[in-house]
């Protein structure tokens, strides 16, 4: 085992997810005591089984990142097994086919135009990405300001920066999360660092419909997608982690606050010709 992080405490939502879970492998691989924040007992359960057996290193926090309520409890239940939390990870957030538009530009013609995606799909994603990163900020924030080196790390994306066509509300919801990390940063720039990752391109379930077609063969977003990555390729989840490790290392970071690293590939400073 390395023991980089070895005893810290580290609260991950979103947990049981395709990021998420390659993240709570490679901390609690690497010495942290890590909760696993997620909705579902049965996948974290899984992940335990498969990773942490005898549960030494890690805890099941059964949570919605909507409701406060849960995420108080599942502070206490980390609080009683390890203790005060140190570092949060906000991997929770995604996307809603109700915010997707079906073309990338408006064909009057068309199904699922701009006129209409829902605003019930809208405000789900807004709530996911935004609210979701907020109120386990709020709840696990209180140990993390008091922790020694204490971070918050949250989850933003390639369209914080530029949107992406189709999906005008998980645009806008991620450069909240960018936008709030700087926030976050300032304000408690005395006590913590707060940064964010901001991933390019990863195969994961919620952008399946959008990355392939029945057969299984690229779409044609997918392959434009790749066009627009010099490196040519779709990330890894692994692919994050030093980047992650970095932010986490006050040793490493420690001036580092209020960023949005991207690890894309280099997507993000491609103009496509
Ligand atoms: N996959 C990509 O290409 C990509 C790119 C950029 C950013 N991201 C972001 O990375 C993060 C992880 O996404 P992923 O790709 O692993 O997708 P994922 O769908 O596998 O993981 C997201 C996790 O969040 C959980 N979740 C959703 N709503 C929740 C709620 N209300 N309470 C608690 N948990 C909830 C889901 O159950 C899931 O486990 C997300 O914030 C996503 O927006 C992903």
């Amino acid at each position: 085992m390395n023991t980089q992080f070895n005893g810290v405490n580290v609260v991950i939502t979103g947990a049981t997810g395709v990021i998420g879970s390659t993240f709570v492998k490679a901390l609690v691989e690497k010495g942290a005591n890590v909760g696993i924040l997620g909705r579902s007992e049965d996948k974290i359960i899984e992940l335990q089984d498969e990773i942490d057996k005898d549960r030494k290193q890690t805890v099941g926090l059964v949570a919605d990142v909507l409701d406060k309520e849960s995420l108080t409890k599942a502070k206490q239940t980390y609080n009683d097994k390890f203790g005060k939390i140190a570092v949060l990870i906000n991997g929770a957030g995604g996307n809603n086919p109700n915010a997707t538009t079906n073309d990338e530009m408006y064909d009057a013609t068309g199904d699922k135009t701009f006129f209409d995606l829902t605003e019930e799909g809208v405000d789900n994603v807004f709530k996911l990405n935004y609210t979701g990163t907020f109120l386990p900020s709020q709840v696990f924030g209180k140990d993390v300001v008091e922790a020694t080196a204490g971070t918050i790390i949250n989850i933003s994306s390639m369209n914080a920066f530029t949107p992406l066509t189709k999906i005008p509300a998980y645009s806008g919801a991620k450069a909240s999360v960018s936008n709030f990390t700087q926030w976050l940063s300032t304000y408690f720039a005395g006590h913590i660092r707060v940064n964010a990752i901001a991933p390019g391109f990863f195969e994961t379930h919620q952008n399946k419909a959008l990355l392939r077609n029945e057969d299984g063969s690229y779409s044609e977003r997918a392959s434009k997608i790749l066009s627009q990555t010099p490196m040519n390729r779709f990330g890894e989840p692994e692919d994050i982690l030093g980047t992650l490790y970095w932010l986490m290392d006050n040793e490493m970071s420690g001036f580092v606050t209020g960023i949005v690293v991207p690890v894309d590939g280099g997507f993000s400073s491609y103009a496509g010709v």
